[in-house]
């Protein structure tokens, strides 16, 4: 046993603080942006199911996990998993748990921080009054002409990674708090106003049954690693972000409580703006097979009619910058932690360095989107080769290494006096963990790489 190691970093102000970061963390661009573009690739209610169960069965008690490593280990996760794996007389390798997670946040960040880049060059589009009754062709052909030009994607791009350096640069709980207690339910307001306007005057029922009316025939192994990708972008899974924003967390908050709170908040996000989406799809005779541009073809013609739609469109790109910044900050924040404990840097050096890498991984991701457009590997693009490795392979292996430790390598005892849950709960939690949770993703991984063909013939 351990005693309690004190945080090193400090610690939340309460555990509502904590949810708080946790939440901003979450819901991002990948409820807004990712969750109804792969939705409407995906051919809607099969995917949104398996997503659904992914979320129930696998996220939240894979959060728990994370946030108990954390906060047990109280450092940057390579340092966390390193200190832990030593306590519990496991293998020093572990802390490659917390080296691949800094690789997946900063390959995600560089696209993430390009696409940030659109919804900020939106802000000023919808204010503008650009889409003041423009078609959905007129809309669509803004967009494309926007991706088609790199320079301005540049400067999109670097002027989102400048925040997100910044922020981190003077640590994450300053102004977190505040952003993610005002600005997200304002983004909560404006969606559900929007779903409202979508319901009035988009094809609502049509989208419901395309949402939640699962149809198995397109069902694919890709669709199923999709889902199970998603659940774990969306919840912040995998790389360590929950797992350092636990290492701030005070010991006597509940994990498990929290984690079901994270988890519903951030997945009625994604729900939410699948039904803004997708009644407005149907309406216009769209394709929701749209790719990664689907909102930003959708939503402006909304705003292009709606009254006050500029000041509307204009408030909603807003808020989504704020959602993707508070994301954002977490993808950086492992390594720079890490920078910090190891190399002896000072955050404001260590924030820099790592940003500067990430922005340049990011210039790639948007070249893919123009110049680039015909360099594909396995049909895909640089772009799409980032989001696959990252969303779909790194992220639901860091989950599966993480689910492995605290259930396999870590003492009961050390688990269950670190979640403090009730015997049925902590029962529950660990079976999910030690059976269901390999199953699944090793289920998912063998099919899609093939091998389970192998098997069966
Ligand atoms: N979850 C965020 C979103 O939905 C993105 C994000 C932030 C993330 N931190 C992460 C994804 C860590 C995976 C891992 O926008």
């Amino acid at each position: 046993m351990t005693g309690r190691r004190k945080s090193v970093h400090g610690e939340w102000s309460s555990r509502l603080a904590f949810i708080l970061a946790a939440t901003g963390s979450a819901v991002g661009l990948g409820n807004v942006w990712r969750f109804p573009y792969l939705t409407g690739e995906s051919g809607g209610g099969a995917f949104v199911l398996i997503y659904l169960l992914c979320v129930a069965v696998i996220g939240v008690p894979v959060m728990m996990a994370e946030i108990m490593l954390g906060r047990r280990g109280r450092q940057s996760p390579v340092n966390t998993m390193r200190t832990l794996a030593q306590e519990e007389g496991r293998s020093p390798s572990w802390q490659y748990l917390g080296w691949m997670g800094m690789l997946a946040g900063f390959m995600i960040l560089a696209y993430y921080s390009v696409v940030a880049g659109w919804t900020l060059a939106y802000v000023f589009r919808a204010g503008a009054g650009v889409f003041d009754s423009a078609t959905a062709d007129g809309v669509a052909s803004i967009f494309s002409g926007f991706v088609s030009d790199p320079e301005r994607l540049l400067a999109w791009h670097t002027i989102f990674m400048v925040m997100t350096t910044i922020v981190v640069s003077r640590g994450v709980k300053s102004g977190l708090e505040q952003a993610v207690t005002f600005l997200m339910p304002a983004l909560f307001v404006l969606l559900v106003a929007l779903v409202g306007y979508a319901m009035n005057t988009g094809e609502f029922n049509q989208a419901l049954h395309y949402l939640f009316h699962p149809d198995f025939s397109k069902l694919t192994a890709k669709v199923v690693l999709d889902a199970m990708g998603q659940a774990f972008f969306s919840l912040s899974l995998g790389m360590g972000a929950i797992m350092i924003y636990g290492s701030y967390l005070s010991h006597t908050a509940s994990i498990a409580r929290t984690s079901i709170i994270v988890a519903g908040m951030d997945t009625l996000v994604a729900l939410l703006a699948g039904l803004a989406i997708f009644p407005l799809v149907f309406a216009y005779h769209l394709q929701p097979q749209g790719g990664p541009g689907l909102i930003f073809k959708i939503l402006p013609i909304a705003f292009g009619q709606m009254p006050y739609g500029a000041a509307f469109g204009a408030a909603f790109f807003v808020l989504l910058v704020f959602a993707a910044w508070t994301s954002s900050i977490s993808l950086l924040e492992p390594i720079v932690t890490w920078l910090v404990e190891n190399r002896g840097m000072n955050r404001v050096k260590a924030s820099t360095l790592s940003g500067i890498g990430a922005w340049l991984l990011g210039i790639g991701a948007l070249l893919s989107l123009n110049a680039w457009s015909n360099h594909k590997l396995l049909g895909k693009t640089f772009f799409g080769i980032l989001e696959y490795l990252t969303a779909d392979l790194m992220l639901p292996l860091g989950g599966l290494l993480i689910a492995t430790f605290a259930v396999w390598r870590m003492s009961e005892e050390s688990s269950r006096s670190e979640l403090g849950l009730g015997s049925w709960s902590y029962a529950l939690w660990r079976f999910l963990l030690r059976y269901i949770t390999p199953i699944a993703i090793g289920l998912v991984f063998l099919n899609v790489t093939g091998l389970l063909t192998l098997f069966v013939h």
